[in-house]
């Protein structure tokens, strides 16, 4: 595949010697120009530490989560395009900035992809937010859609479609295809995501070439159940807190 699997490297402040790191496991890569893959610093294997932890409880898996989510968001922020503006300072001098061009929302796939909407509005005041709810089959893993509602203007926005988990990609490949029939361009969609296998990302990132993608980590894979490994279980589940 054209996925680099996960592996061990050296994690700690970039003054301390390597043999004073501790080893972790970091993401693996994909070779596409499309998807962005979190920077794995220290701060972000240390959050993916807890929320992957078993024994971690609702009230720091939620907490921790978050934290990603807001780098996610962060992140996301980052690949949308912006213009050139011009402010004057207090002290009458001008500075030559940027301001972002366009408008955008959101778009979560329910239930799991709702957690992610605090974050969003946390950087974007009053940001619309559209719902897709999609449900995987717990036997097949199929995908089936109930559900959305969106912007009516979602054609023209620039669309942050958010889902914790990408396992074999059927979930958020069924979302876009909803977001296409409603007018809006690949290339508009960009997808926030917490922890994707390789597989469900691969097929995602080429059935859509154009689509971004901004993950904080590349998992090992899927298990016979398409739950991604090492992985952290259910996340709508430990979310809101019906295992
Ligand atoms: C989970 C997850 C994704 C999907 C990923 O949701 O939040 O939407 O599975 O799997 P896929 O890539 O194989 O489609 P689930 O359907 O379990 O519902 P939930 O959000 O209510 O937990
Ligand atoms: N959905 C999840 O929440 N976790 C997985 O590992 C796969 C799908």
């Amino acid at each position: 595949t054209g996925v680099e699997s996960c592996a061990a490297a050296p994690i700690g402040p970039s003054y301390r010697e390597k043999d004073q790191k501790p080893q972790a496991t970091v993401s693996g890569k994909i070779k596409f120009d499309t998807v962005h893959v979190l920077p794995q610093t220290p701060q972000l294997i240390a959050l993916l530490t807890i929320i992957r932890d078993k024994n971690t409880q609702r009230g720091d898996f939620i907490f921790y989560s978050n934290r990603i989510i807001r780098l996610l968001v962060e992140e996301g922020l980052n690949h949308l395009p912006v213009e050139g503006h011009e402010v004057t300072t207090p002290l009458g001098r001008t500075y030559a900035g940027v301001r972002f061009e366009g408008k955008i929302c959101g778009v979560s796939i329910m239930r799991a992809g709702e957690s992610m909407e605090q974050g969003l509005r946390d950087c974007c005041r009053s940001v619309r937010i559209g719902k897709i709810l999609i449900q995987r089959d717990e036997e097949t893993a199929q995908p089936k859609l109930f559900y959305h509602k969106l912007p009516a203007d979602i054609a023209d926005r620039w669309v942050l479609l958010l889902d914790p988990m990408n396992a074999t990609g059927g979930s958020a490949s069924m979302a876009v295809e909803v977001l296409k029939s409603k007018g809006v361009a690949e290339e508009r969609i960009l997808f926030l995501n917490l922890i994707a296998s390789p597989e469900g990302l691969e097929h995602f990132a080429s059935k859509f070439p154009k689509l971004r993608v901004i993950t904080a980590f590349i998992d090992e894979g899927l298990d016979d159940k398409n739950y991604i490994v090492p992985g952290l279980g259910d996340f709508g589940d430990r979310h809101f807190g019906t295992l």
